[in-house]
């Protein structure tokens, strides 16, 4: 599943996620992760690769391009609280009941999710934290931090990324609203100017309600004042590099979304070489998200953006991979509060192993192959590709041919290095029980 796509749209069924531990052939009964200690159950699924990124913080390194857009885009909300420092370990309740997702939601499954145990995960959004930042009275906020997603292998999918989750609530007797409106008022003055084409959509439809519990004049006059505030944000972050020419507008889209913990939801669009980016999912919040935080006579607005993909548009980094490079050559190019066009400084050859197979009786999902394929080879991957499936029409067993592409940005791999990967890769494999063809 494209986690860029940020409304997570329900596949038919979900499988369990098979124990993978290919190092091991038992699981141990307690793992570490960050400064704890957690025992393990039939949902732990996070594996050594992903607990080493933890503690990696990129959003807080001084010159680092996530940390650069991040001070970008809270200078957009000078009079916004700027968090940053909330623990990447959440319960479930946090990242999903708290926010009214629904039981079956597929997120919650361990084919998508982190899970260090049942009762604790890594959370996979920003969102995870709205109840308990609302609940300390804090009204208008930003909160950049590091998600964890289970997802495919390519050059603009890892599974950690970055968000930033913008939210602000409002009274809602007859005064607040007016000065809401004041407020868009200004904004819309402001983007008039402004050399930007928005196509908008109707802020409340039929198939993009207000709550029930929610005054629709109010409802429309918070979404209103979102679009202004995200307008001018997109204005700031991408006016004169989004068009081919200077004297081109920038192209900002609105369309309908769906979020379990908005409504009226939204996704923004932007329109960068020839293409419609999906930059950003935001609606007005669930009024039982704010009643849980304690804060129910408010209405707000909530956004949430991902930063590597704004910011391998800002600077041309080809790779999402690149922002979690150590390499000099890779760091130092970056100054803090500046945005330069990245230089490859080189590109070393690529090298593919294919490998087919038949998959366990037991199902197995794409997320367990691209996890394995993660946990042998680390960042040597750039990309996994299922190039063939096929079910076998007497047995019906399931067959699947997997292209690994091997890739370092920083030497030249060797062959019998490659070989040596994805030798490991085919014997994890066959632990998690598939029969090599
Ligand atoms: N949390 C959502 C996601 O990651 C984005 C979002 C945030 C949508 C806030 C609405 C409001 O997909």
């Amino acid at each position: 599943m494209r986690w860029l796509s940020l409304v997570r749209t329900p596949p038919l069924y979900r499988t369990p996620t098979l124990v993978r531990r290919c190092q091991s052939t038992s699981a141990p009964r307690h793992i570490r992760v960050l400064q704890d200690t957690y025992p393990t159950d039939d949902y732990t699924n996070i594996t050594p690769t992903i607990s080493s990124k933890l503690s990696r913080r990129l959003h807080a390194q001084e010159g680092h391009p996530i940390t650069t857009l991040r001070s970008l885009i809270e200078s957009h909300f000078p009079d916004f609280a700027h968090l940053s420092s909330l623990s990447p370990i959440v319960t479930p309740h946090q990242n999903f009941d708290s926010l009214s997702f629904p039981a079956d939601h597929p997120g919650r499954a361990k084919t998508d999710s982190y899970y260090i145990n049942k009762n604790a995960m890594l959370r996979t959004h920003t969102s995870a934290h709205e109840v308990e930042v609302f609940a300390k009275g804090t009204e208008r906020w930003l909160l950049t931090a590091d998600v964890y997603r289970r997802d495919e292998i390519d050059a603009s999918h890892y599974p950690v990324f970055h968000q930033m989750e913008g939210a602000k609530i409002f009274g809602t007797d007859a005064s607040s609203i007016d000065q809401i409106e004041q407020e868009s008022q200004r904004l819309e003055r402001q983007l008039a100017l402004s050399n930007i084409d928005i196509e908008d959509v109707r802020h409340i439809s039929e198939t993009n309600p207000a709550q029930t519990s929610h005054d629709v004049r109010s409802s429309e006059v918070i979404a209103k004042n979102l679009k202004f505030c995200l307008n001018s944000l997109m204005y700031k972050l991408f006016a004169g590099i989004a068009g081919a020419a200077k004297s081109d507008p920038l192209r900002v889209r609105w369309i309908e979304a769906y979020f379990p913990f908005t409504g009226p939801s939204y996704e923004v669009e932007v329109f960068f070489r020839g293409k419609w980016l999906e930059i950003l999912g935001c609606g007005v919040v669930l009024q039982s998200t704010l009643d849980r935080a304690g804060v129910p006579n408010k209405m707000g607005w909530a956004f949430g953006l991902g930063l590597e993909r704004i910011a391998m548009i800002l600077y041309s980094i080809p790779d999402i991979r690149l922002f979690w490079s150590e390499d000099p050559r890779f760091l130092s190019q970056f100054t803090h509060g500046k945005f330069s066009t990245f230089k490859p400084y080189s590109k070393y050859p690529a090298s593919y192993r294919d490998v087919s197979f038949w998959k366990p009786s037991s199902d197995m999902h794409d997320n367990d192959l691209y996890d394995v394929v993660r946990d042998v080879a680390g960042d040597l991957v750039e990309d996994v590709a299922i190039i063939d499936r096929f079910t076998h029409p007497k047995t019906q067993r399931h067959s699947l041919t997997v292209r690994v592409v091997y890739r370092s940005f920083d030497r030249s791999l060797v062959n019998e290095e490659v070989n040596l990967l994805q030798s490991r890769v085919v014997s994890c494999l066959q632990k998690l029980g598939v029969e090599i063809r």
